[in-house]
């Protein structure tokens, strides 16, 4: 029998896992503090722009129902994911202020259930939080005992906006931090009917479940960070290529190919801050986080090069469009958007700035008011553009061709940052293309390296004479 699970936190995650688990069968209660959020979802509409959110919404409504009332949530469920904001605090920490006003609201209704409840706190948090900020909450609001009466899990989801929901029924693995067996016998019972594949389910001790997942997303972004260096490497190699480059090395399987593709820094809304995050809890006790505060140095400074590469590319030209201003195709959110911080910097140095995103013009609108002007379309932004930056690999933008972006000019210069547009476009006569982490002038690189070779080198000598080593006396 499929169980009735609750979740608070109507959000980009939350909302997105209603559906999925709905679509799995389970009937859903959905809980949130905002009522636009709790309106949305009983009338089968997505509170938040996802991919297929709505549609899934719709396709399960007769499983979901959402409301304002936690007790009403925890009384007709079993099982309770916690999905509320950690917005990271002034040290670069995650505050627990929204999962505390959540787990509170909990323990009160658990006060008043017979029944054994389990709680599961999804949202990211360091290391230490779950058991020692919010467990002692909920036992105090509740009145109850840990693993007697109730049970708790910290497990996360690692789901990438725009994908959240295939991401989510379609995990490479799950994870689980359990504050005892029965705790984690509960939900990995859940997660087995979610998954339709027989997945490695890892269960490990809450603390352990928390360092994991924010170590995961830290070692993606060093991985981000090493694909950019070799991308600015090879644009200084005659011939260099990275995609060719990643491709061998990605082979490796050691490596792999997945997020080792250089273009743009690392960004969004987790990223960027969990790098930070790891640092402050490693160098709060202690540990050397050396490599994290170089990574995040190294991230923030990729944009510093790109400012200075796009100057010099734009020199004598006025006009630049930004295609891409949320931070990855298929999203609306702009946090940490490279295309957002390109805008601001050209602006600010002269340039006069269009900017067009399919999702994320109305959140561009506001951030860029005083720096560039939004189109409300790819044609109207790429009409006077002299100068076009493609900072995100959208399928909008990879079937524009040559005649989109020249429209009634007679040169344009486009960067593509993730080489993603038509190759054809490289030898269209009016087209200056430059595609980031691949050398577009080979003379000159060539020039830089044979310089390199030529000063260090020693003068060949013409015969090379070895040291003679008496024969052996005859015997
Ligand atoms: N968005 C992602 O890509 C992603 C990925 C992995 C993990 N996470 C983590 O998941 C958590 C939620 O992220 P999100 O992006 O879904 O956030 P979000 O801001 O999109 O949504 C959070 C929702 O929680 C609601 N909320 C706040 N306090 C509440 C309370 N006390 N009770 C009920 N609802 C409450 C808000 O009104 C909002 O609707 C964060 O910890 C985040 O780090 C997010």
């Amino acid at each position: 029998m499929k169980h009735h699970i609750s979740v608070f936190g109507l959000g980009k995650l939350g909302a997105s896992m209603v559906a999925a688990m709905a679509s799995r069968g389970f009937h859903v209660i959905g809980v949130d503090i905002l009522k636009n959020a709790v309106d949305a979802l009983n009338t089968g509409l997505a509170p938040v722009q996802e991919t297929g959110l709505e549609e899934m919404l719709t396709a399960y409504r007769h499983r979901i129902r959402a409301t304002l009332n936690s007790e009403d949530a925890i009384r007709n469920s079993s099982l309770s994911f916690i999905i509320v904001p950690t917005p990271s605090d002034e040290r670069g920490a995650f505050s627990l202020k929204y999962a505390e006003h959540a787990i509170t609201e909990i323990g009160r209704a658990l006060a008043r259930k017979n029944e054994y409840h389990v709680v599961v706190v999804t949202s990211t948090v360091l290391p230490g939080a779950t058991r020692y900020g919010l467990l002692p909450i909920l036992e105090a609001a509740s009145g109850k005992k840990c693993g007697q009466d109730f049970g708790l899990c910290y497990s996360p989801e690692f789901i990438a906006l725009g994908t959240t929901i295939r991401d989510l029924l379609n995990p490479d693995f799950f994870l689980i931090g359990q504050f005892d067996d029965r705790s984690g016998d509960a939900l990995e019972a859940i997660y087995r009917q979610v998954c339709l594949k027989n997945l490695a389910v890892h269960r490990m001790s809450m603390e352990n479940a928390e360092i994991a997942k924010i170590a995961l997303n830290s070692y993606v972004t060093l991985k981000i960070s090493f694909s950019n260096v070799l991308a600015d490497l090879c644009e200084r190699i005659p011939g260099g290529n990275v995609d060719v480059v990643s491709a061998a090395l990605g082979a490796d399987s050691r490596i792999g190919r997945k997020y080792l593709t250089g273009g743009m820094g690392f960004a969004g809304p987790c990223f960027p801050r969990d790098n930070v995050a790891l640092n402050f809890i490693g160098s709060s006790l202690g540990a050397n986080c050396n490599l994290l505060q170089s990574n995040d140095a190294y991230n923030q400074a990729v944009l510093g090069r790109f400012i200075e590469k796009i100057k010099q590319v734009a020199s004598g030209f006025k006009t630049i469009a930004v295609l891409g201003l949320a931070y990855k195709q298929l999203s609306h959110v702009i946090d940490h958007s490279p295309g957002i911080a390109l805008a601001c910097a050209l602006a600010e140095a002269g340039y006069q700035v269009t900017g067009y995103d399919p999702l994320a013009n109305d959140a561009a609108r506001i951030a860029l008011r005083h720096h560039a002007h939004i189109a409300d379309s790819l044609e109207q932004c790429l009409k006077e553009a002299e100068v076009i930056l493609v900072t995100t690999r959208d399928a909008a933008f990879q079937g524009l061709t040559a005649a989109d972006f020249l429209q009634s000019k007679n040169q344009v210069t486009i960067v593509d940052f993730w080489r993603c547009l038509h190759p054809s476009l490289s030898t269209v006569p009016g087209i200056r293309y430059i595609p980031i982490g691949r050398c577009f002038d080979d003379e000159t690189a060539a020039l830089r390296i044979r310089e390199l070779w030529e000063k260090h080198s020693s003068p060949i000598p013409l015969c090379i004479e070895l040291p003679m080593s008496p024969l052996p006396a005859a015997p």
